[in-house]
């Protein structure tokens, strides 16, 4: 089992092979904090239609499994209140200004799936090993500061069998897509979020195997990525 005091200390190892000091996990952090705290009043005006067809396959994906689920970088809760009666849901998240709006959505819905609301960092998930079924991660891997870090966290926290489903803007292969995420790229800090990510960084683990990708959205904008945790 691997929780918080031990996996800090790995995480800080990590860190410090990979050249990332303390001080700028601390300042990436605080950016994201300081994004989501300015999105969370209008996540749902600006992010909910934008960003609705790749929530919409993954709760596709979801409502077909069983058992436990976990929503990593949960937000604003847009996808809570769609989930079938038979799930259990957990979400976790960092900002606690995306999360009170996760909660008022609860708490105003009766939505009686969800089984708790955690502020959290997805870098150190407070779960026991093979804890869920499914893990799903919307628009939040290109968001948090170390994503392999997290990627760990999901296949640890994933039962044998589990899959975890990633949705996002992967970065295009050049093209005007590839040019508009070149742009964006210094604007990092300020959109929350990094618009030249590649999809091969969530590729590659040898405890979660490729199972589909699948693109979507306004000219295949988005992709679906599905991976299950091999064992
Ligand atoms: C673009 S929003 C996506 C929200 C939601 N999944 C959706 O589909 O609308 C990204 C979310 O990831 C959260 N986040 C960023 N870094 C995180 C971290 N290290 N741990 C947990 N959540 C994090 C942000 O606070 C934000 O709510």
């Amino acid at each position: 089992m691997k929780i918080e005091g031990s996996s800090a200390a790995e995480i800080r190892d990590e860190r410090v092979l990979s050249g990332a000091s303390a001080e700028e996990a601390r300042l990436d952090e605080k950016a994201v904090l300081a994004a989501y705290s300015r999105w969370a009043p209008v996540y749902d005006w600006v992010f909910g239609k934008v960003f609705e067809a790749g929530r919409r396959r993954a709760v596709e994906v979801i409502n077909a499994r069983e058992g436990r689920l976990l929503e990593v970088g949960v937000g604003t809760g847009l996808t809570l209140p769609r989930y079938k009666s038979h799930l259990k849901v957990t979400g976790v998240d960092l900002s606690p200004d995306m999360l009170a709006v996760a909660r008022r959505r609860v708490e105003d819905g009766r939505i009686e799936t969800v089984e708790a609301l955690h502020e959290m960092d997805a870098t150190r998930l407070a779960f026991e090993d093979s804890s869920f079924d499914t893990v799903a991660v919307m628009y939040t891997i290109t968001v948090v500061p170390h994503p392999g870090e997290v990627l760990a966290e999901v296949a640890r926290v994933l039962k044998p069998g589990g899959e975890a489903i990633f949705v996002s803007h992967f970065a295009s292969d050049g093209g005007l897509y590839g040019f508009v995420e070149k742009l964006l790229t210094p604007f990092t800090k300020k959109l929350g979020w990094r618009p030249d990510f590649p999809v091969s960084r969530i590729l590659g683990r040898h405890d979660l195997e490729h199972v589909e990708t699948r693109r979507l959205g306004i000219l295949n904008l988005f992709a679906v990525v599905r991976l299950r945790k091999v064992g």
